[in-house]
C-alpha cells in the first residue's frame, strides 16, 4: 500500500473531514495520529479504526497550546521515529457578527486555534522532517480565506487567508529540504446539515440554505468530506511530488460564476 510504514498527524480528526482524512489514510497502509481537543470524540475515531485493523493512536489535545503540540509530537517520534505527514485541519468559526460588534476575545481565540495553532503543528513537525530530508503538510484554509463568508465573521476569513501565506512561507522554507507544503480551500462540505445550518447561522432560514447550495455551487450537491480526504491523500502522495506552495480549490466549481447564478441574479 502507498502510505504502508507512514505516519500521518491529522488534527481536528475527531470529526468531519478530518475524520474522513484519517480513515482515507488508515485505509491506505498509514499510522494515523488523531490529534483534537475532543479527547473522547478522538478516542471514538481511534477505535473505530483499530477495529478495522488499522494502526491509529489519540491525543487530547488543544492545538493553540504550544506546549501541548510539542509534547504530542515528540511523544509520537519516540513511538514510531518518524514523521511523514501532517495535515492542519482543526478549527472554530466564531460565528457571525458584524465586525463592529465582534469581541476581540472572538478575533483572538479564532486566530490562536486555526492559524497560530496550524504554526504550531507546523514548526514541531518540521523539526521532525527537516533530519529526515523528507514530508508532506497538507494546510485546510477556506474557500473563505479567499472571497469572504456570508456565514461567519471577519475573523474566520482572516485565519484562513493567513492560512493561505502560511503555506507559502513554510513551502518556500521547507521545499529545500524535500519537504512539500500545500493548501485546499475547501468550497462547502458535508459536515453539517442544511438543517443544522439553518439553526445556527444568524438570519438563514432551511429554504435559504437550499437555495444557497443551489445557487452557489455548480455541480449542484454539496461536498462530501471524502472529497477533501482524497485530495488531502494525493497532496501526501508521490503523484504531487513537484506541487509546493500550491492552494487548490475543491468547491465543486463554487468559485466561478455560473449558468444558475446568472438565473439567480438576472433571471435568464
Ligand atoms: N465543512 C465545510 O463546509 C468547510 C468549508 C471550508 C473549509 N472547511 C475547513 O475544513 C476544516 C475541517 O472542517 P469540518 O467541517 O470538518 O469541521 P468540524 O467542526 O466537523 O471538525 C473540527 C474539529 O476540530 C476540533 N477542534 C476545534 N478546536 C480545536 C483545537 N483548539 N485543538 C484541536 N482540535 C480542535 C473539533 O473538536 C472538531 O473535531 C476546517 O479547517 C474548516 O475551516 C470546512
Amino acid at each position: 500500500m502507498e502510505f504502508k510504514d507512514k505516519v500521518a498527524i491529522i488534527t481536528g480528526a475527531a470529526r468531519g473531514i478530518g475524520e474522513a482524512t484519517a480513515w482515507a489514510f488508515a485505509e491506505r497502509g498509514a499510522t494515523v495520529v488523531i490529534v483534537d481537543i475532543n479527547g473522547e470524540g478522538a478516542s471514538k475515531v481511534v477505535a473505530d479504526i483499530k477495529v478495522k485493523g488499522y494502526n491509529a493512536m489519540a491525543f487530547a489535545v488543544d492545538v493553540s497550546d504550544k506546549k501541548a503540540v510539542d509534547a504530542m509530537v515528540e511523544d509520537v517520534f519516540e513511538k514510531y521515529g518518524r514523521i511523514d505527514i501532517l495535515v492542519n485541519n482543526a478549527y472554530i468559526s466564531g460565528g457571525y457578527a458584524l465586525v463592529t460588534e465582534t469581541s476581540q476575545e472572538t478575533w483572538n481565540k479564532v486566530i490562536a486555534v486555526n492559524l497560530t495553532g496550524y504554526f504550531n503543528c507546523a514548526q514541531a513537525v518540521a523539526r521532525k522532517m527537516i533530519p529526515q530530508r523528507s514530508g508532506k503538510i497538507v494546510n485546510i484554509s477556506s474557500g473563505a480565506g479567499i472571497n469572504g463568508s456570508l456565514s461567519s465573521g471577519v475573523q474566520y476569513p482572516a485565519s484562513k487567508a493567513g492560512i493561505i501565506g502560511l503555506t507559502k512561507g513554510l513551502a518556500g522554507d521547507l521545499a529545500p529540504f524535500g519537504i512539500n507544503v500545500n493548501c485546499i480551500t475547501p468550497g462547502l462540505i458535508r459536515t453539517w446539515t442544511p438543517e443544522e445550518m439553518a439553526e445556527q447561522a444568524t438570519g438563514w432560514t432551511l429554504e435559504k440554505v437550499k437555495r444557497y447550495i443551489e445557487v452557489e455551487v455548480p455541480l449542484k450537491r454539496v461536498g462530501e468530506p471524502e472529497d477533501i480526504a482524497e485530495t488531502v491523500v494525493f497532496l501526501s502522495s508521490d503523484a504531487s511530488s513537484y506541487i509546493v506552495g500550491e492552494v487548490i480549490n475543491v468547491d465543486g466549481g463554487g468559485m466561478l460564476d455560473s449558468v444558475a447564478k446568472r438565473e439567480s441574479l438576472l433571471g435568464f
